[in-house]
Order: C-alpha cells, then sequence, then structure tokens
C-alpha cells in the first residue's frame, strides 16, 4: 500500500506542473482528491485491514492528502496569477470609439416652466413657492368662494382624509399667501407648480399638471398692463406675429376676467381640428384681482390694485411641439421624454 501511495503523489505531482488553466486544475482536483479518487478507494482498502496494521496505514494516507491538498492550493495561486498577469499583457486599443453615456435630459414640463420663467423674469416677476397640499380655506373661501358658492365646481378637488386639507386645484391660492408675506409692499411674482383635479382624464387633461400663476399688486395697475403684459408673453412664448385676443369671461377671484387666445399656431387662424375650426386656441385666465380677494391678502383695495394670471405649460409645450396627447407627459416612456 505504502507504494502505490508513493507511486499516486508522483504522479500527481507529475501532472500537476503541466496544468495549463484552473479548468485543468479543477479537473485534476476531482481525479486525485473527488470522492472517486484513486485515494479514497485507498482509504475505504485501510478500513478493511487488520486492527494493527490500520494506524499507521492511516497516518501515511491522511499525510498523502496533505501533501495533495497543500500541492493544489499552491498551484492553484500559481495559476491564478499567471493568468493575471496575460490579461493586463493584453494590448488595449486607444483608437476604439468609447462606449456611449446615456446623458440625462430636463423633462419637457421642466424645459417649458423655465422659457416662462426666462420670459417673465425679464419683465421683473420673481418666483415665489406655495404648497402644493392646501387648506379648502386658501384654495376657495379666501379667493372669494364661500361654502356652498357654484364656482367650487369649476374645479374637481381631490380632498384629503383631513378635514378642510385637499390637493390644490389650480395654483391661485398662492396669490393670498404671496400678499399676506410681501404685504403692503408692491408684488410681481409667479407661482409655479402641480395641480390635482379630479376630473376625466383625456388627451387635454390630466389629473396631475403644471400651472403658472402671475400677480402684480400695486398703486395704479390697469387692465393694460395685463393687457401688455399677457401680450408681450405670448409673442416670445409662440412668435413675435402672433395674434392675441382677450375674452370676457368668469372666475371668482377677478374682476372683470378675462381668457386669453392667440390665432391657432398650426392652421394660421384659417380653422383646423386642434382650434376646433375658430383659429384660436385659448392659453390662460386671468383679469383684475377682484377687491375682496386683495383685502384678505391684507391690502387696502381702496388704494391698491392688481393683476393676475394662470397658465398651463403642458397646454403650451403641446402647441409648440405638436404634441397630440397630454399623457405622455407623465408616463415616463423614454421614446417620448428623448425627444426633447
Ligand atoms: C384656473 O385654474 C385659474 N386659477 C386661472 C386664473 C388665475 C384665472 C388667475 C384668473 C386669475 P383654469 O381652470 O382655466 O383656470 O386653468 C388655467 C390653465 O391651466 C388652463 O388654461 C390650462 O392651460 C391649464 N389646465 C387646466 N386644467 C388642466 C388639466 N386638467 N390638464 C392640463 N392643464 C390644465
Amino acid at each position: 500500500m505504502l507504494e502505490r501511495l508513493d507511486q499516486l503523489l508522483e504522479r500527481a505531482t507529475r501532472e500537476l506542473k503541466d496544468l495549463r488553466d484552473l479548468a485543468e486544475l479543477d479537473e485534476w482536483r476531482v481525479k486525485y482528491l473527488g470522492k472517486k479518487s484513486e485515494l479514497t478507494e485507498i482509504f475505504k482498502y485501510i478500513g478493511k485491514l487488520p486492527g494493527d496494521k490500520r494506524p499507521q496505514a492511516g497516518k501515511q494516507a491522511n499525510q498523502a492528502k496533505s501533501t495533495l491538498e497543500r500541492a493544489y492550493e499552491e498551484r492553484a495561486e500559481e495559476l491564478k496569477n499567471l493568468q493575471r498577469d496575460a490579461l493586463l499583457q493584453r494590448r488595449v486599443d486607444v483608437t476604439l470609439p468609447g462606449r456611449p453615456i446615456n446623458v440625462g435630459r430636463l423633462h419637457i414640463s421642466t424645459k417649458t416652466l423655465r422659457t416662462i420663467y426666462a420670459i417673465l423674469g425679464k419683465m421683473g416677476f420673481q418666483v415665489f413657492e406655495a404648497p402644493e397640499v392646501e387648506t379648502e380655506h386658501y384654495n376657495f373661501e379666501l379667493l372669494n368662494m364661500p361654502a356652498g358658492h357654484p364656482a367650487r365646481d369649476m374645479w374637481d378637488t381631490f380632498y384629503t382624509t383631513r378635514e378642510g386639507v385637499l390637493l390644490r386645484s389650480h395654483t391661485s391660492p398662492g396669490q393670498i399667501r404671496a400678499m399676506k408675506h410681501f404685504c403692503p409692499n408692491p408684488i410681481r411674482v409667479i407661482l409655479p407648480g402641480k395641480c390635482y383635479r379630479y376630473e376625466q382624464v383625456s388627451f387635454r387633461s390630466d389629473f396631475m399638471f403644471h400651472q403658472v400663476e402671475g400677480l402684480a399688486v400695486g398703486r395704479r395697475i390697469t387692465l393694460a398692463d395685463l393687457k401688455g403684459t399677457m401680450i408681450e408673453f405670448c409673442r416670445q412664448m409662440f412668435g413675435a406675429d402672433r395674434k392675441v385676443r382677450f375674452r370676457c369671461s368668469y372666475f371668482p377671484f377677478t374682476e372683470p376676467s378675462v381668457e386669453v387666445d392667440i390665432d391657432c399656431i398650426l392652421c394660421g387662424g384659417r380653422g383646423c381640428p386642434v382650434c376646433k375650426q375658430t383659429g384660436w386656441l385659448e392659453i390662460l385666465g386671468a383679469g383684475m384681482v377682484h377687491p375682496l380677494v386683495l383685502e384678505n391678502g391684507g391690502y387696502d383695495s381702496g388704494v391698491f390694485s392688481g393683476y393676475a394670471f394662470g397658465l398651463g405649460p403642458e397646454r403650451i409645450a403641446m402647441l409648440n411641439h405638436r404634441i397630440d396627447d397630454i399623457r405622455y407627459f407623465f408616463s415616463n416612456d423614454l421614446r417620448f421624454l428623448s425627444q426633447f
């Protein structure tokens, strides 16, 4: 048996030296140290030897096994080093084109908002932030819509489980917050942010969208100031030769109230499905701040006057980029978003 162990050790170490990679080393391990190896057979054979011979034979077989295991570990280390050196020596072709990097983009709503900020910023409007979760008091009551006022139906509102707390349905409650903040000084602010409406989602209306509210309060502000600001805004936003039209409208928090239209940028005013054959597209709602709203903001309506307007950036982006469905904006489809 001793002789058999010597032969086994001699053969295994010789073969070990000739191995070229880790795959061959693994085969060697199965052959010499695995469950079906010759060494395992020798151990089984030792079990059948007479009791007095077993200890000595067992000791020698265990020594042989340890020798093989050590040799295996050392060779594994050598082969790993060889493999790493070979990899390091491989030439790098610096002329190969680099891997493309996926660059992030600004969302189309953010881009449109930034354009709006830039235009109105040059006219002296500064951004004022107001909360997205509002109270009924600010969203309606302070805007001249007491409980039960029919105009509340103009805004289908998401209420929270907390009494009197809702997701703002427009940015107009921010008017009161800005007035309370700046009173008694003059104001020229824009209030951008998300609004929520519990209404039928369609190609033109989403349940969440942005608005930008504008508010100017001062001592001699008139409807002419509102008209001039809106005409200038529309021309910078939609093109210098845009026609702008003011239509009488109704909002409880402005008096008089108007809606502002531009001539349809798709058909040039001739009439098409987008402008419903009218030649005009509605862009925003606006008006002179109602005296009661000025008072609620802390201003003396006998001394101060102001105008306000509210526009929808997604609707503006739809017109400028010919986007035919507002639902694309927040469905997170990269095929849509990466076009801008
Ligand atoms: C208002 O929300 C008024 N607070 C605007 C206002 C402000 C009037 C200040 C007077 C003074 P309106 O509901 O029309 O008005 O919304 C204003 C704009 O928000 C619309 O012109 C449109 O661009 C956008 N908008 C309204 N509802 C949606 C919707 N569901 N999805 C996308 N955009 C919308």
